[in-house]
């Protein structure tokens, strides 16, 4: 039986371990030998931190379901340690799933692929495709070559939350919860990875990344994205997308239009709820950080590097909530590059409040 465990993890700080030591470091071991036990890991990726279990036991997946809150209907990413395992496992992958394998992989690109049943059944909520993913971190790569099993790992928050890019986000949501955490600092992308349906007729973006609908289209030619409309309830795609997402305690507003009718609006609605007493957040980035005045400014990136923007935001929304801010306002971004992303969390985080100047 694989019930939840009630004591703390234990937390493993490989932040100074050089990439060639990983693989014989003594908690990779335990936190593997962990893994084929059919216990629960947290370990950083180059998106968000993930929380792992064997994909093929039916008891160990139930368990991460279990431990983030998560609808049982929302399917999980299963992880490889290499390419090379992903092309053993399945056998009839088309030539743009290699295609795009060979240009990306290791890296922030999931693929959804036909299920051969190769999972247990709960890894993909019953449906006829399964989403696979090599990720590009030397712990991630250590631990899943050391398990040498697949590893389903969905992002380590509780269902809800916005996705932990510190270990000690994921320590704060799940450490009741699971057997170890590794600790590989800050993730660098920031954002969960690019979603990429290849069951469909064309290939489709169901979830925005920092691979972009440009580069996807430079490899395939013809790409459909489902972007920032609400899907309809009963018919998403992506089952992750009907559910309020990546959201911080407060409330998030999202400020729309030009940008400098949008710097003058965000300070007017601040300055009048703080008169209320109430305790108001600024989400901006540093090129107009100086210009408010708020309970708290958060500046998150430079607007002029749009990655810079990706890799801070969840971190963002994570020190509003340290700072028990109550309503957050926040500035908005032209929808390019990984700005898509960053704008598609936004507007899940603000449940869809947006003011347009
Ligand atoms: O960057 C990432 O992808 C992180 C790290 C840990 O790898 N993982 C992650 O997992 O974000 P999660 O569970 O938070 O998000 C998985 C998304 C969900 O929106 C889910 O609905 C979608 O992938 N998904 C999984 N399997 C699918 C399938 N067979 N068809 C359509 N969407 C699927
Ligand atoms: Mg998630």
């Amino acid at each position: 039986m694989n019930r939840l465990k009630q004591q703390e993890a234990t937390y493993v700080d490989l932040r100074q371990i050089p990439t060639e030591q990983l693989l014989s470091s003594p908690a990779v071991k335990a936190a593997a030998e962990a893994l084929r036990d059919g216990e629960r890991v947290v370990f950083p990726t180059e998106t968000v931190y993930g929380l792992g279990a064997d994909a093929r036991s039916e008891d160990a997946v139930r368990a991460i379901y279990i431990a983030k809150g998560r609808p049982s209907d929302n399917p999980l990413i299963v992880h490889f340690a290499a390419q090379e395992q992903v092309e053993r496992m399945f056998r009839h992958l088309s030539s743009p799933a290699r295609q795009l394998m060979n240009r990306f992989w290791p890296g922030p690109l999931t693929l959804i692929l036909p299920n051969e049943g190769h999972f247990a059944s709960s890894v993909t909520a019953g449906l006829p495709t399964v989403a696979v993913r090599v990720p590009r971190h030397p712990v991630a790569t250590a631990l899943l070559q050391t398990a040498g099993i697949p590893i389903a790992a969905p992002s380590a928050n509780r269902s809800g939350r916005p996705s932990p890019t510190l270990a000690e986000h994921a320590w704060r949501d799940l450490s009741d919860r699971v057997s170890y955490i590794l600790d590989g600092g800050a993730t660098n992308m920031g954002l969960e990875s690019t979603v990429l349906d290849l069951s469909l007729e064309k290939p489709t973006i169901l979830r925005p990344g920092s691979i972009t609908y440009e580069m996807l289209v430079q490899q395939l030619g013809e790409v459909d994205q489902v972007m920032l409309d609400s899907p309809t309830p009963d018919t998403p795609r992506a089952p992750g997308m009907k559910y309020r997402h990546y959201a911080p305690k407060a409330d998030l507003w999202l400020i729309m239009g030009d940008e400098e009718k949008t710097r003058l609006q965000i300070q007017e609605q601040v300055s009048k709820e703080m008169a209320k007493g109430k305790r108001v957040g600024i989400l901006t980035t540093e090129e107009y950080k100086d210009q408010y005045q708020a309970t708290m400014v958060v500046a998150c990136g430079f607007r002029k590097h749009p990655q810079s923007v990706a890799q801070h935001l969840y971190q963002s929304l994570h020190q509003f909530d340290q700072a028990e801010i109550e309503l957050i306002y926040s500035e908005t971004f032209p929808l390019k590059d990984s700005f898509v992303a960053v704008m598609n969390r936004l507007v899940k985080a603000a449940g869809g409040k947006i003011i347009e100047v």
